[in-house]
């Protein structure tokens, strides 16, 4: 792919209305080193910015989407250091990302690498995808939401066993458990990522912006104090031209032109 080279551990491009994130640490199976997070974070960020992107992509390698926080790197950390860096709000700003996140996850999403794609609001994953979370392992604990996140995506009985006790999920697994949303040929995952991506770029922005949104409340609110919200995002979708259009090219049997407005 036509890849620019935003700096070498993390390549951007853009793919119609995508924007492609991968990150490109070989040597170190895509661990995420402080670097690295940094990078990937700023390039979603530039990417959530950019009005000629509706939907934005996160991937790895074939080999590896990630495997994990970089050990090396945190070895010698402090409590004071690892408080102090930032290192770990990098990951409150990928929960602050407005567009759909699309996660195309082949080999080892370990530690760090499962949070991550856990971060996506929708994962595709090739059949060679392992999920884990193994940092009882080396004496830590899942640090970027992975008790949090893998307990709401799976249920207690697995996350707790993935997480006390090593268990990793074969691709077919994290399918039936509703961790990922799709498992495709590893010679195909990125296309098949691509192409999800886009159908959802396709789509009238501000209804994709405030549907996110809404879902991604879903999981914090009460059903009641989740019901309300939903309905004021619902009638603010009525502000925006591309209802006014959608539903007009529905009645006129047309195909909608869509402005992003
Ligand atoms: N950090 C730093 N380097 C890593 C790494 C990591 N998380 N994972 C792999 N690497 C490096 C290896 O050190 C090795 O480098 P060298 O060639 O310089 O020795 C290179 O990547 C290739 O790795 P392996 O030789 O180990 O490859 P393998 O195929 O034998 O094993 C693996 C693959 C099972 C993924 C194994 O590398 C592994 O277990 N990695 C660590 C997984 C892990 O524990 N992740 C959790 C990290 S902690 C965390 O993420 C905290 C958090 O919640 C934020």
């Amino acid at each position: 792919m036509n890849e620019t080279m935003l700096r070498d551990e993390v390549l951007i491009d853009k793919s119609g209305a995508v924007g492609v994130v991968r990150i490109n640490r070989p040597q170190a199976l895509n661990a995420l080193s402080f670097s690295v997070m940094e990078k990937l974070v700023a390039a979603l960020e530039m990417y959530d910015q950019d009005a000629a992107v509706g939907c934005l992509l996160l991937t790895g390698s074939e080999r590896a989407f990630a495997a994990g926080a970089d050990i090396k790197e945190l070895e010698a950390a402090t409590p004071v250091e690892m408080a102090l860096s930032g290192r770990m709000e990098l990951w409150d700003r990928l929960r602050r990302l407005r567009k759909p996140l699309v996660g195309a996850v082949s080999g080892f999403a370990l530690g760090g690498g499962c949070e991550l794609a856990m971060c996506c609001d929708m994962i595709v994953a090739s059949e060679t995808a392992v999920f884990g979370q193994p940092e009882t392992d080396i004496g830590t604990i899942p640090g970027a939401g992975g008790t949090q996140r893998l307990t709401r995506a799976v249920g207690k009985a697995v996350a707790m066993e993935m997480i006390l006790a090593g268990r990793r999920l074969g691709a077919r697994e994290a399918l039936a458990l509703g961790l990922v949303n799709r498992v495709v040929p590893s010679e195909s995952f990125f296309e098949e990522a691509l192409a999800l991506a886009a159908a959802v770029a396709a789509k009238p922005a501000v209804a994709v912006r405030l549907a996110k949104e809404a879902v991604v409340r879903a999981g914090d609110l009460s059903l009641e104090e989740g019901l309300a919200f939903e309905r004021k995002l619902f009638y603010l979708t009525f502000a925006s031209a591309d209802q006014k259009e959608g539903m007009k090219a529905f009645r006129e049997k047309r195909r909608p032109a869509f402005t992003g407005s």
